[in-house]
This record gives structure tokens, sequence and C-alpha cells, in this order.
């Protein structure tokens, strides 16, 4: 199944959630392809993969006719392989322009990309071509939600063209999910826009919640998906849960042992000061009262 992870507000989540979810979900198992379709290719040097180390990127494919499975690199981490990109896809958005069938070459590159169970793509704060690309060549669309002032804004927008490509392009493509992100424990105003994100979706609010975590903004100048650069933080911890929550609303499980959904951690922790040894020195006082809500738990997926 393939997730385009698309807002065209900058700096909201999308490539700290490409890269965390997809790194999550390989470590569950899952076989996952990344495709870094933002010419800033901060998805690309997030898994570790140097601009120089690369001969052919995501462009060579877009624009020229290489086959993409001459341009997937391995990552270092098991079940993740990366479509990688680099500023030369800058250009891709100008010169697809003229291109035929404009809009469908992302879904051909991506019918060539050999079999995974998952593959997310990662779009530029933009809805245009390469986004549009992105939707076309995607099952689902997951929207990152930063808990910020104007979180909402050009949501609208965003899901009118959710429609039109439905409408066009692509009959059978959905809204897959949203992603809270940077959720601040000590702000209301974190809160409140969680609350008014659940109010509006509903069920395609995933329950986890992305907290701030500076461990999350680090662990891309190491090259490493934050459950590597450090797993007991919190920003690795929630998207190990939601890796969890996405694995049981994409994959119920069906012939496994366990039929029941795993109970999520019992969290929230509260005034839990980060379990682990390390603590963070995070942007959150981890002393305050305040109780930090990694997860919100106030629909039950599960309890179904
Ligand atoms: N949960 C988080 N806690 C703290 N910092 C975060 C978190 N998520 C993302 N960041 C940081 O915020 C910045 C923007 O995040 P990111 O690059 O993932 O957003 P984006 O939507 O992909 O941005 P763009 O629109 O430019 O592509 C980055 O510096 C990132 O490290
Ligand atoms: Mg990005």
């Amino acid at each position: 199944m393939r997730f385009a992870i698309a807002n065209q507000k900058g700096g909201v989540g999308k490539t700290t959630t490409a890269i965390n979810l997809a790194a999550a979900l390989a470590a569950l198992g899952r076989r996952v392809l990344l495709v870094d379709l933002d010419p800033q290719a901060n998805a690309t040097t997030g898994v570790g993969i140097e601009h120089r180390e690369l001969e052919r990127t995501v462009y060579d494919s877009l624009v020229g006719d290489t086959p993409p499975r001459s341009v997937i690199k391995q990552t270092g981490y098991v079940n993740l392989d990366i479509l990688p990109s680099t500023i030369d896809l800058a250009g891709a958005e100008l010169e697809l322009v003229s291109a035929i069938a404009r809009e469908t070459k992302l879904r051909r590159v991506l019918d060539e990309a050999g079999s995974y169970d998952v593959v997310f793509i990662d779009c530029p704060p933009s809805l245009g071509l390469l986004t549009v690309n992105a939707m076309t060549a995607a099952d689902r669309v997951l929207v990152p939600i930063q808990c910020e002032y104007y979180a909402l804004e050009g949501l609208g927008q965003l899901l009118r063209n959710v429609d039109l490509i439905r409408s066009g392009l692509n009959p059978s493509l959905t809204v897959g999910g949203i992603i809270l992100t940077m959720y601040d424990a000590r702000t209301k105003l974190s809160e409140e826009v969680a609350r008014e994100v659940r109010t509006h979706f509903g069920d395609q609010v995933f329950s986890t919640i992305v907290p701030r975590s500076v461990r999350l903004s680090e662990a891309p100048s190491y090259g490493q998906p934050a459950i590597v650069y450090d797993a007991s933080s919190r920003g690795a911890k929630a998207y190990v849960w939601l890796a969890e929550e996405f694995d049981r609303r994409y994959f119920p499980p069906e012939v496994t042992t366990q039929s029941e959904p795993e109970p999520r951690p019992a969290e929230p922790p509260e005034a839990q000061p980060e379990v682990q040894t390390g603590p963070e020195p995070e942007t959150q006082p981890e002393g305050s009262t305040e109780p930090q809500p990694v997860i919100a738990i106030d629909h039950g997926e599960g309890a179904a």
C-alpha cells in the first residue's frame, strides 16, 4: 500500500513522520520503501544517505527513464529502502509541466519499484506537480498536523485537492489518517488544536500523538531515525506506537496468534520523568506536574 505524506504547510513534521514511521514499521517487520519526493531531500539524508553517494535519484526515474530499481538504495536499516532525492528534483516540477501524462509519472515509477508492504512518499510543502504525482500514485494520504497556531489553515485546500485527484486521476484515493505532531503538553494550545482536529476528523486521527521532542529534531543530523538515535526518547517511542497503530489499522491481524489488538502501553505516563535513564534535555520541564500525554486515548479503536 502506498501513502503520500502531505501537507502544503511547511515544517509540520512530514519528513520526520516519513522517516520515523517508515523506520519503526520496518523494525516491526514490514518491508518499507521511503520515497523522497522533496527537493530538500531531508528524508534521504535523514536515513543516512549522503548526496555525494548518489549517482541517480528519483529525478532520473521521474523525468528520465531510469528504472527505479537501479535508483533505490538500501538504507543501513533492515527492511527499509529509499528512493532518494537531491535538489535536482526541484527541476522536475518545471520539466514535468510539458510532459505527457505528467501527473502519473510517479505511479508508473512505483509500479516498477519492486514489492514492498508499505511505500511512504514524503511530499514537498506545496500542492504542485510533485505532490499531485504523489497523490496520484498513492492509495491513501497521511496528513501530519502540527499542534500549533493555524494548524488547520490550508487543510481545506489540501482536502479539496484530494477530492480533485480522486475524481480525476486516482478514484481510490482517500485520506488514510491524520497525525498530530509536535504536541507540547505545556501549552493549552496544543490540547485545543488536538481537540479541534479530533472534533473535525474523528476516527481518521491516529490516537497516538507525537510530542515535541528534541531528539526527533537532532536525529536527522546523525543520519539516523530516532529509534536508532535514541530509542528511549519520547519522540522515538511515539513513532513506535504510531507504527503499531498504523500496522493494526492497515494490516489487521487475521491468522496471527493474537486475535485482539495489543493493548497500548499503559500511558499516559503521568508525570513520569522519561522512564528510561537518559533524561532527555527536552523542551518540556520534566519536573513539572503537567502530565505528558504522549498518547491520547480518547476513542477506542482497539475497543471495538
Ligand atoms: N515532534 C517533533 N519535535 C521536535 N521537533 C520536530 C518534531 N517533528 C519535527 N520536528 C522538527 O521540525 C522541523 C520541521 O519538521 P519536518 O522537516 O519533519 O517538517 P516537514 O513538514 O517535512 O517540513 P517541510 O515542509 O519543509 O518539508 C525539523 O527541524 C524537525 O526536526
Ligand atoms: Mg519535509
